[in-house]
Formats: C-alpha cells, structure tokens, sequence
C-alpha cells in the first residue's frame, strides 16, 4: 500500500477548504447606485460570506470587458472586485481570458479563428475556438496575460491562476498544419521511418515528402491509423505547449502562485496523464447527471472513477473547481437535486481528495445561454432559496474539516485507463466497431472495487506500479514502449495484475504484434490468444466460476494455456470449454486473463476475491448496501472513512468499528474518523 502522508495546501494564504466557484461580476458591471456602489457586488459579498464562500473564480470570460478595444485595457472593475474579494477574506481564482475573446480581434485577425477538420474557418462566437498556433493569438495571450499579473501579483486576495477555460477541440488551420509536420519530423526524422510506422504501403499511401503530409478529416485521409493516433498525440502537445506560452508571464511575475486549468472528467481529446505534468495543480469540471433513482448508483461510480482520475494524476489533493449546486442546464433533462444530493456529491469529491468545493456558478446570469443552469443566488436574488440553503451547508461543514485539508488516499489498488489505448481502440476497424467500449469496461471493473470500499489509483501506461498489491489493466489493446516488461516485473516482485480480452495487440504505432497476441504480455500471462470472436446482442455464452454462472456478451477470447491454468471455461459454442479465466503463477505473484466481457456480477465476485488474497485493507470492514460505497482519507495516522449513500433508499452498513450499526438516510454522507 502506497505511504499515506499530508500534502500542502493548494493556495498556501489560504489553509482551509476552498468553497466557492465562478463569478461573473462584469455582468452587472453598470448596476450602480448614485453613489457609484455597485449594488449587486455588494449584496454578492454579503450572500458570499452568508453562504460559507471563501473564494471565487473571476475573469473566466473577461476578456472584452478588460480589453474592450485593441489596446485599451481596463481593470478598473476588477480592481474593485478583488479589492472586495480581499476585504470580505476571500481566495480570487483569477482567471486568464484565452477561453473566448472580443469581436474586435477575430473581426481585425481572422488567422486567430479555429479551421474545422473540414478546413472551414470558424465565424467569430461561442467560445474555446481559437487556433493554438497562431502567433497573433499568442501575442495577445501574452500581453493580456502579463498585465494581469503585473497589475495583481501582490494583491492579497489572488491565491491561484486559473489559466483560460476547458481547452478542448483541435485546429486544421495552414499554420496548425506546419506545426503538426514539425511535430513529426521530431518524431520520426525521416520519411521512411513516418512511412513504415504508418504502414502506408497499404493502399498506396505512401508519403514521399512532409510536406505532402494532412491532418485527418472528412474530405481527406481517415484510414491511416498512425496518423490518427499522432494527430491526437499533436493536439495534446499543442495544448501543453499553448498551456506553457499562457503561463510563462505567470511563472515569471508571480513564481508562488499555484497554476490549473479545469479538465473535464474523460474528455477523449487531451491526454490527461500528459497534460497534467504541467499543471501545478489538477482541477476538473464536475456534472453528474443525477436523477433521483438507483440509476445514481452507476452515475455515483462513474464521478467516483473521475475523481479518482484526477486525484491520481499528480497522486495529490485537486480542485473541484465547478460543480452545480442544483441543475444542469445543458443535460437533457435539467432535473433538481434532491434533498441531500448537494452535500453528498460536494463530500464524493473530497473523499476522494478533493481540496476544494467550487461551482458554477455563483450568480445566476441574466441573459443568454446559461441563464438557467444552477447558481448559489438565483434570479430571485436572496438566501432565502432551498438550493442557497444546501451550498451554505457545504460550507459549514467544509470549514469544520481543516483537519482532512491535504490528507492523501492509500490505494492499494491501480487501474490503468491510457488515452493512447483508448485512441488506438475507438479507431479499430473490425470486433465491434465503434462499440469497442474501452472507457465502460475501465469503470465496470472500477465498480467491482467501489462497491466494496477499496480506494484505487487511476494511471497510466507511464506511471509506477510499484507499492500496489492489485494492479488491473483491462482491455490493454496498446502496450506502450516498457510496459509490458514493467507488468512482468510487478508480477515477479509479487504483484497481482488482471487483464482482459483484446490485451496486447499492437505496438505504440498501432502496428500488430507478430508471433501471437497478448505479444509481449504473453509469457507473464502464460498464454496465447488465437482468435477473437465478437458476439450479436442476441448471442449467448457463459463461463463458471467457483459454483455460480455469469454471463458472456460482445466478445470472447479463444486461449491456449501455455503456463497458466484455467480458472474457469466457455459454457456455449464451438469452444465450449476452453479457458474463459486463466491464473498464471510467475515469480512471486500472479497474472490473471478475463478471456470475455462478463456481466458485471462477475467482476464484483472476482474482484473481491482478489482483494481478499492480496490483503488490501479496504475503508471499512463490514459488507456495504448496494448503492454505499466508502472512501478513505489519511494523513498516515488518522483515517477519515466517507460512508455514503447514492441509493434513494435508507442502507445500514453492518460495521463493527469504528461504530456499530450504522443507518444512511437516501443520499446521506458520514464522516467517521478511525485509526
Ligand atoms: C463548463 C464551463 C463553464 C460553464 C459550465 C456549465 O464547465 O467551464 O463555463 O459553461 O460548463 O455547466
Ligand atoms: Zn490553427
């Protein structure tokens, strides 16, 4: 089990729980009094302070009430803003406004506007649409940027930089292009070696100059996988490197104050695991979509698992930098909270280390889009709402809690979720397309631990592996440069490692193993996979395992032992029989093979099987409901066990310490403190 310990605070002003989120005072910037008091700041602070606030996020989309002419800057407002900030003890997440920008700049420089894969330029609006190359946008990135920290780096309110907004999307604009054929002349140096790591032999593909070399889309190249798979790894580093242009004034005025961007929970288009080494600290975005139903349960899981993700990136606490503390306008069906449900998923998050409460939005806006997303202060303007009540409750309880502040979660368990697998896999031709389903399977066998208490580290590829006793890695279609020898020596060291059907089929090219699948994966595994059979909805198959029966669906494996045993066989089929579960002893440890996807109900029995046998020490010792899941927090000596309940039903969880009997009411969270 990996060591426990106690992290600094995010902010180190600010040594509490931060409770608060988006602000956006420049829409009421002309609601002024006679005097010049701008009534509504002032009745936000009182509510703020009311509500248990202790920071707010400004200047997200600020960039034309800062600049609202070429040149022409203006922080009068926002001086007045965090001046308040300051006078009412309140942390300002300052923001950088890259994340959309005034009419005038796309108007005088369209080169700043996005180009779609279609390579049709963007007209100016939404937001988040910029082209990341642009030196033009830099420039004004820049400038802006440096202002702002120049103008407030010894302001006492400003605590962390929060740098643009949700970057997401890609660019195909001529200078996006360039930059994408600098990045592989990196990559590869020479055309052979782009060529044969391409495969492009197939259907005459074949490059014979750089400059000959697109971007995929619609009207041109989709089938070449390596270029699929390297315009995806292109887009990341574009976002790192546009991530690194917009700090560096930052860094340089003000090297003390911690940088983050929100992520958003999975979002398939930036590697995370890559763009978080830039990050001082994580944050994310999160918007359950909560229904009032045991539907939550997977929903409660599925947060959890992005919780977990983003926890383990920098394997320290992070930001639930938004969050809404009722609807969410932008889902299908905007459905309020239930009673409790505010405290219960604002607790989720700091189980799992979150160090902070943050929403959107603070105010709700008057006008335009998102005039009816969830707000702590509704239209009606006063405390006195239901929703106003729940966030005021998070705050009081999150300001009794300085003692969890930078706790650290002791996993003894890790599941690799790779964005690099997961490209490679959503592009197969063949199996089940399109339906290849590699985030799903990840959090199936996320639930199977969730469900029992057992706190686990998300990682990748690229991570250790070293202080886990479990380490389980489905559907590892891709096995990155090392890894496979890394697996090998946990294994031997005495580690427990699972893996799945469709494991070790290509190289980081996405080019296939020769000599048998799982490729290099097979000697620890002891196995050799021949072929792979993808099921109808309508077929059938089972395996049997330990006396009870599980069903089959979409695909099974077909294995021959070549050193492992099998656990247990196909029911059904022409390979009725054959090894559907494999164990494979090697070294001091074990490897273990999931030949089919398998209904969920077998993931929790073996899963639960395997924590047993490793000893990993689960949050609390006693069965859990369906629907509590528990979650730990520890500074190495204390523990701080969340027992929580995403069922619309009373649970009791049978415990024996640290308390007896304990009884949930629907959505209830408690917080036991332990050894
Ligand atoms: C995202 C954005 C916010 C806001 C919320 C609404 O997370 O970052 O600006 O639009 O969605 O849920
Ligand atoms: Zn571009």
């Amino acid at each position: 089990m990996k060591k426990a310990l106690r992290h600094a605070p995010i902010a180190a002003r600010f040594p509490h729980f931060l409770h608060g989120g988006d602000y956006n005072p420049d829409q009421w910037i002309k609601w002024r009094d006679t005097d010049g008091t701008n009534r509504i700041w002032k009745e936000d602070m009182r509510l703020a302070r009311l509500a248990g606030i202790n920071t707010l996020s400004v200047g997200i989309f600020s960039w034309a009430a800062l600049e609202p002419v070429e040149g022409d800057y203006h922080f009068e407002w926002l001086d007045e803003v965090m001046d308040l900030l300051a006078e009412n003890d309140m942390a300002a997440v300052l923001a950088t406004p890259s994340g959309a920008r005034p009419a005038w700049m796309s108007q005088k420089y369209p080169e700043v506007l996005r180009v779609n894969a279609q390579r049709l330029r963007n007209l100016h609006g939404e937001r988040h649409n910029h082209c990341l190359s642009s030196p033009l946008y830099r420039e004004k990135v820049s400038a802006i940027n440096t202002r702002l920290a120049e103008r407030y780096k010894d302001h006492p309110a400003l605590a962390v930089w929060h740098v643009s907004n949700e970057y997401g999307g890609e660019c195909h604009c001529p200078l996006c292009q360039e930059r994408f054929r600098a990045f592989l002349k990196k990559r590869y140096r020479n055309i052979e070696a782009l060529n044969d790591a391409w495969w492009t032999g197939f259907w005459s593909h074949t490059y014979n100059d750089w400059s000959q070399i697109e971007s995929p889309g619609p009207r041109g190249e989709t089938s070449v996988h390596g270029l699929n798979l390297d315009w995806k790894r292109f887009t990341t580093e574009q976002f790192v490197d546009f991530y690194l242009h917009e700090i560096a004034p930052l860094k340089k005025i003000t090297p003390n104050v911690p940088c983050t961007t929100n992520l958003m929970g999975t979002y398939p288009g930036i590697d995370y695991f890559r763009f978080s080494e830039v990050l001082d600290v994580v944050a994310w975005d999160n918007y359950p979509q909560w229904t009032g139903t045991e539907r939550d349960i997977e929903t409660a899981a599925r947060a959890s698992f992005c919780h977990d993700l983003k926890r383990s990136l920098k394997d320290k606490p992070f930001m639930l930098i938004e969050s809404s503390p009722s609807a969410t306008n932008w889902r299908p069906v905007a459905k309020l909270h239930r009673p409790g449900v505010h405290m219960l998923q604002s607790m989720q998050a700091v189980a799992h280390g979150a160090d902070t409460v943050q929403y959107f939005q603070f105010r709700k806006s008057r006008g335009s889009c998102e005039k009816f997303h969830g707000a702590v202060v509704d239209h009606e303007g006063t405390e006195h709402t239901r929703v106003f009540g729940d966030v005021a409750a998070v705050g009081k309880r999150l300001a009794g809690m300085d003692a969890l502040l930078g706790t650290a979660t002791p996993a003894g368990a890790a599941l690799v979720f790779d964005w690099n697998v997961r490209w490679a896999l959503d592009d197969v031709k063949g199996l089940l397309q399109g339906k290849t389903g590699y985030e799903k399977t990840v959090i199936e066998h996320y639930q199977a631990f969730w469900k029992q208490g057992v706190s686990v580290d998300i990682i990748d590829s690229t991570r250790p592996l070293d202080g886990y006793e479990l380490v389980a890695a489905p559907m590892l279609y891709m096995l990155r440069p090392g890894f496979a020898e890394r697996i090998a020596a946990f294994v031997e060291r005495g580690g427990t490692f699972v893996t799945t059907y469709i494991s070790g089929y290509v190289d980081e090219n996405d080019l296939c193993f020769l000599g048998g699948f799982p490729g290099p994966l097979k000697e620890v595994l002891g196995i050799w996979c021949e072929e792979i059979d993808a099921l109808y909805e309508d077929d059938q198959n089972s395996l049997e395992w330990q006396g009870a029966r599980y069903r089959i669906h979409d695909f099974c494996e077909l294995v021959h032992l070549r050193g492992a045993e099998a656990l247990a066989v196909y029911g059904e089929d022409f390979y009725a029989g054959r090894p559907a579960l494999t164990a494979h002893r090697y070294g001091k440890g074990k490897a273990c093979f999931i030949a089919a996807r398998t209904e969920q109900r077998f993931l929790d029995d073996f899963y639960a099987a395997l924590v047993k046998e490793t000893g990993i020490r689960r949050a609390i010792d006693a069965p859990l409901p369906a629907g509590v899941t528990a979650q730990v927090r520890s500074d190495g000596q204390k523990r701080y066990v969340f027992l929580m309940n995403f069922s619309p039903s009373e649970a009791v969880v049978d415990a024996k310490a640290p308390a007896a009997k304990i009884t949930l009411a629907p959505w209830e969270v408690k917080v036991l403190d332990g050894e």
